[in-house]
């Protein structure tokens, strides 16, 4: 029996539901009455500046126009609304310009450019439509609360109509199929060790979904913190519900009609990824764990010598005195301050795990300072919440203080001296040996608003990784720190990348790596991946590599494996597979200047950097079941093949011409293709139009000063504009606008191709020259014109057609024609 289920009451009548409050008999708990109450008929309504206020005499509901597109809402069953406090919204980003008013004799009406918010007079349902009047989101039944006999608490609801087909997108990292339709899902953060396909919870929760109606997008978010439910049409197939085990019904209504629009929207409400360090977007290696020193050190020869590039080593929990957060094992790391040097001489960054879990001894001074500022967490009665985690007997510091988060920030300083440059926070669910976490009861400072843990736990993990990023970014003066995070609520992205956690080395856990990354990026959080090879057990050389092949792809790459596994780096499986392996990483830093225009896109517009087909054309029936094709950025689609043995692939590619990244064959879209794919390939497919940069391949960032770059052109016969996006690399100048974006523009017909660009921004680049390739020319050109003047200009020709040109970086306009 679930959750919900323990609760379920016995149906109520008319005359009941009209009596408004009801005291019905809880089969569960015999005698005790359960209250339950519904929004009654609205009485009256007051506004003030933008929100609105709607009252059926004892409740009160909030409707708060934020923009054109977004409307809050929000019940107060007692019409006392709890304090205006978000973690995942710190600031509502007012932009509505417009709005009116109306009152017919059926409804009062909201209304933006864009959106009316509907409000039935008679059963208080809530709707909201178009401003052509379709009818977009519609509650099913008034929203409601019922007293909660598990916690002494009470749940909100809110039961919204779910049509035929409509399908359900985001929710975070749930592992299940790409579309929720039909399925129930909770959010409570948890440790889940080897997880399985359908598994739920799992370890972060990001309680907002995409809807698609017909073709229509929109998107709810509800933000509560509480132990949250979604039920998509599973209870009943007319239904989709959301409820909390406690808080505000307080949600977002984010209109479409596009799928980008609504993700976009979202990221406007919770905010960007902040710009990463470049080098975080290189390959990593981790393991639990590398040690001792001559161990590290031996890695990264084998790395340079073998010529695979790889960014960042990452220290797992053996680097630390016994597991004490904030030191060293100075058995195995005698002298870490030389070795992190040692390291970064030879290009590698060194990253390293921190814990909650803080060891109860008295002489270590982490544990002593906590103790005594009174920084740990309590139990409801004063005592502390005690847990073992790694090091044994832990306390925990409350992240939710300020002060705290103040105080954990600072602690980095001596990792940061020692030359320390990304933290991995971890086990932040948070996760506790035997009991799993931490028991309701502990009380939490919520920024001063004070709270349970049953308010707090899910942005528990959230708020320990916002502590580490801004200790970081205050010690790193003004270099980028990169954090990684498994737990987290709605927009951890602010402060973090996310690994997905512990998962498994199967063919299926590289299908699940595939939707939890998509549907990750769709959620808010874009800079995110899997655990490449699979955490636990031992995949082979040709999993390895797939999964390789999909990590070139996910904007968090990095292998990592469990302690009782075998060896796992690239070249852990043979010469054949390291072969392979070296390939694709060494494809994923020549993408490295595509991969980091699309981390811009994301930060600055909040384009998610994965896009499932679905996105892509979304009024395509099919597209809502195809979990596999999705883009990186918006210029090059990915199939991956995620089955032993398969070396050839049904991809399907959205309308609009597409070309084959390896073979260069033009691919019409809006159909199927069968793509080849033999181990050392995978389909990758270039969107006609595209100006690819690529830099040569480095063993790490900025091995190489760049006195050129390269872009592929990929010829197109309808205009088609690329954005490329440089900037200093690891500082935050790009916020005072030092950076360049550039917009390529390209467009041919059956005898010329021209390729505008237009530079914007106050950054220089080093280099000063371009090396052009077009790809796909339908003739062969003999004429050079740049910037109107026709130019002597080597040409190159190969077997593919491909012609190469250099231009000097400061074009405005080439074309080449026949
Ligand atoms: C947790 C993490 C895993 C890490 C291990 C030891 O299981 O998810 O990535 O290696 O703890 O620190």
């Amino acid at each position: 029996m679930d959750e919900k289920d323990k609760i379920s009451l016995p149906e109520i009548t008319i005359e009941q539901l009209e009596e408004g409050v009801q005291h019905v008999n809880n089969p569960i708990v015999g005698l005790k009455p359960i209250e339950k109450r519904y929004l009654q008929q609205v009485k009256d309504y007051k506004q003030v500046d933008n929100d609105f206020f709607f009252s059926d005499g004892e409740s009160t509901v909030e409707v708060k126009v934020v923009s054109d597109e977004i409307i809050r809402i929000r019940m107060a069953p007692q019409s006392t609304f709890l304090e205006d406090f978000s973690y995942a919204v710190p600031k509502i980003p007012y932009t509505a310009s417009l709005f009116s008013f109306k009152e017919t004799e059926l409804d009062y009406r909201v209304e933006t450019n864009t959106v009316s918010c509907i409000i039935s007079k008679k059963e208080f349902l809530i709707s909201f439509a178009d401003n052509q009047q379709n009818m977009i989101n519609e509650d099913f039944s008034a929203m409601h609360w019922e007293e909660n006999v598990d916690y002494g608490g009470y749940y909100v609801y809110c039961t919204k109509k779910s049509h035929k087909d409509e399908a359900y997108f985001g929710l975070g990292d749930k592992p299940t199929k790409f579309n929720m339709r039909g399925r129930r899902f909770q959010n409570w953060n948890t440790d889940t060790y080897s997880f399985a396909r359908d598994q739920d919870p799992l370890y972060r929760s990001i309680p907002f979904y995409i809807g698609l109606k017909e073709s229509t997008a929109y998107g709810i978010f509800f933000d509560n913190t509480y132990k949250t439910y979604f039920d998509f049409g599973h209870e009943e197939d007319s239904k989709t519900s959301f409820w909390a085990e406690g808080g505000e019904l307080l949600y977002y209504y984010i209109h479409g009609p596009h799928m980008m629009d609504v993700v976009k929207r979202y990221h406007t409400l919770t905010g960007t990824h902040p710009m990463p360090p470049l080098w975080a977007l290189g390959y990593h290696q981790c393991r639990w764990s590398y040690y001792p020193e001559s161990k590290i050190i031996k890695l990264a020869k084998t790395f340079r010598d073998k010529k695979i590039p790889c960014d960042a080593l990452y220290l797992d929990i053996d680097y630390m005195d016994g597991y004490r957060c904030f030191t060293w094992n100075k058995k195995y790391f005698p002298d870490p301050k030389k070795m992190v040097k040692e390291l970064a001489d030879s290009g590698f960054r060194t990253v390293v795990i921190i814990d909650p879990g803080i060891k109860v001894d008295e002489n270590y001074s982490v544990y002593k300072e906590g103790k005594d500022n009174k920084y740990f967490c309590r139990r409801s009665d004063d005592y502390f919440m005690e847990g073992h985690v790694w090091p044994g007997r832990c306390q925990f510091p409350d992240f939710t203080n300020p002060e705290v988060r103040e105080w954990w920030g600072g602690l980095f300083k001596g990792l940061v001296e020692t030359g320390v440059a990304g933290i991995w926070n971890d086990m932040n669910e948070p996760a506790v040996f035997g009991s799993g976490t931490f028991p309701d009861d502990v009380r939490h400072n919520y920024d001063g608003l004070r709270g349970s843990h049953r308010k707090a736990h899910n942005v528990y993990g959230m708020q320990m990784v916002r502590a580490t990023y801004d200790g970081l970014k205050k010690l790193y003066k003004n270099k980028r720190p990169l954090t990684i995070t498994r737990a987290g609520y709605a927009g951890v992205q602010r402060y973090s990348s996310v690994w997905t956690g512990d998962n498994l080395a199967s063919w299926d856990h590289l299908k699940l790596a595939l939707l939890q990354c998509t549907r990750l990026s769709l959620s808010g959080v874009s800079f995110c991946g899997t655990d490449i090879g699979g955490f636990t057990g031992e995949p082979d050389g040709e999993l390895f590599t797939r999964w390789i092949q999909l990590g070139v792809f996910t904007p968090f790459m990095r292998a990592h494996s469990a302690g009782d596994t075998r060896e796992r780096e690239p070249w852990s499986f043979g010469e054949t597979y390291e072969a392979l392996n070296k390939k694709f990483i060494e494809l994923r830093y020549k993408l490295l200047p595509y991969i980091y225009s699309a981390f811009w896109e994301n930060h600055k517009f909040g384009f998610p950097i994965l896009r499932p087909i679905v996105m892509l054309e979304q009024d395509k029936e099919g597209n809502r079941f195809r979990e596999e094709e999705f883009t990186f950025g918006d210029k090059i689609l990915i199939s991956p093949i995620l089955n032993p043995g398969q070396t050839s692939k049904i991809v399907y590619l959205p309308p609009g011409t597409w070309y084959d990244y390896w073979t260069h064959e033009k691919l019409e879209g809006g159909e199927e293709h069968i793509i080849q794919a033999e181990l050392d390939s995978m389909p990758i497919c270039v969107k006609a139009g595209s100006v690819i940069p690529e830099w040569p391949v480095m063993q790490y960032v900025n091995e190489i000063d760049l006195d050129e770059i390269k872009f592929q052109v990929y010829f197109s016969t309808y205009e088609v504009n690329s954005y490329y996006y440089e900037d200093h690399g690891d500082t935050f100048a790009y916020e005072q606008d030092i950076y360049t974006e550039k917009k390529f523009v390209v467009k041919g017909d059956a005898c010329s191709c021209s390729i505008r660009q237009f530079s914007e921004g106050l950054y220089t680049p080093r280099y000063e020259t371009y090396d052009i390739k077009f790809i796909g020319l339908p003739f062969l050109p003999t004429r050079v014109i740049i910037d109107g003047r026709e130019q002597k200009v080597e040409m190159e020709f190969d077997a593919l057609k491909r012609v190469r040109i250099k231009a000097n970086k400061n074009f405005k306009e080439i074309q080449v024609l026949i």
